[in-house]
């Protein structure tokens, strides 16, 4: 992989005194935006449902453009599994809360990038606990210092997550809306447990994203829903390689001029 840098960055966080920090990680440029553009920092965000593949796309794009790279959902998780180790009811904020201090006082590299947080028992908790809404709220803030304080030398931000181009960054400079039919998802999700030879069962993990969608999508605040200047991009029947392909080739049009493509997709179905 192309990481050349691998930095932190203060977050002025009210919850913690503003001490935590965060990751950030960023990647050597192998792609170009022009440079009329580069010269603000570009938000870039990247929404879907669950197994989607928008984590993945939204690496491999930070990759290709030189930017810094943020997972929203791995913050989630990292509340839900410290919620769940320490005996809480993950529907319940007066549980959930001493999970979420921890957690905003230990955003570390590798706490974000902790395979345990990938379980499905940590998927499950981590669906119910983004429907808190002071969790919401507590991570909101840090997302958008983040994206709000990158180093100098960092060109833009690629974030992916349910309500990053809604509620995180509505002035994001470019939306995606990454989604696959149930099935597809399923199957994609099924097949990476089999390559990590976890047990699994195809109707079960069916069940499982059929009901993260409906949490997802019917929760109070921040429902997933794609932002109506979001550019949909139906992954059902693309490669990862050819999903990179034509999210880079989105953002490259809407840089050089209004192209007419941009966002003309934004009104079809989203999930
Ligand atoms: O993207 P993911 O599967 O890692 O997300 C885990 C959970 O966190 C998922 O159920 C939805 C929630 N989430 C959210 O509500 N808002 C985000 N910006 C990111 C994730």
């Amino acid at each position: 992989m192309l990481i050349i840098y691998e930095g932190f960055i203060k977050g002025a966080h009210a919850a913690d005194g503003g001490n935590s920090t965060m990751s950030i990680l960023t990647f050597r440029k192998t792609d170009f935006i022009p440079d009329n553009a580069a010269q603000q920092k570009i938000v870039i965000a990247v929404d879907g449902p669950a197994a989607s593949g928008k984590g993945t796309l939204a690496k491999k794009m930070a990759e290709r453009l030189g930017y810094a790279h943020l997972d929203s959902g791995a913050l989630y998780r990292a509340v839900a599994m410290t919620a769940l180790e320490i005996g809480a009811d993950c529907n319940l904020f007066s549980d959930v809360e001493p999970a979420l201090k921890i957690v905003l006082r230990n955003l570390t590299p590798e706490l974000l990038s902790c395979p345990d947080l990938r379980t499905p028992e940590v998927s499950e908790a981590a669906s119910k606990v983004s429907a808190i809404p002071q969790v919401r709220d507590a991570l909101l803030k840090h997302q958008r210092d983040f994206a709000h304080n990158l180093p100098a030398y960092v060109g833009g931000v690629v974030i992916d997550g349910r309500d990053i181009g809604t509620v995180v960054c509505p002035d994001a400079d470019i939306k995606f809306f990454v989604t696959a039919s149930v099935e597809e998802r399923a199957r994609r999700r099924y097949l990476e447990l089999q390559s990590e030879k976890k047990e699994a069962s195809f109707v079960k993990v069916l069940e499982d994203l059929k009901a993260r969608d409906h949490r997802d999508t019917t929760r109070k605040v921040a429902p997933l829903v794609a932002a109506e200047d979001a550019y949909i991009l139906d992954t059902t029947t693309l490669s990862p390689s050819q999903t990179l392909d034509e999210t880079i080739s989105v953002i490259r049009s809407r840089f050089l001029s209004d192209s007419a493509e941009y966002p003309a997709k934004a009104s079809q179905k989203a999930v």
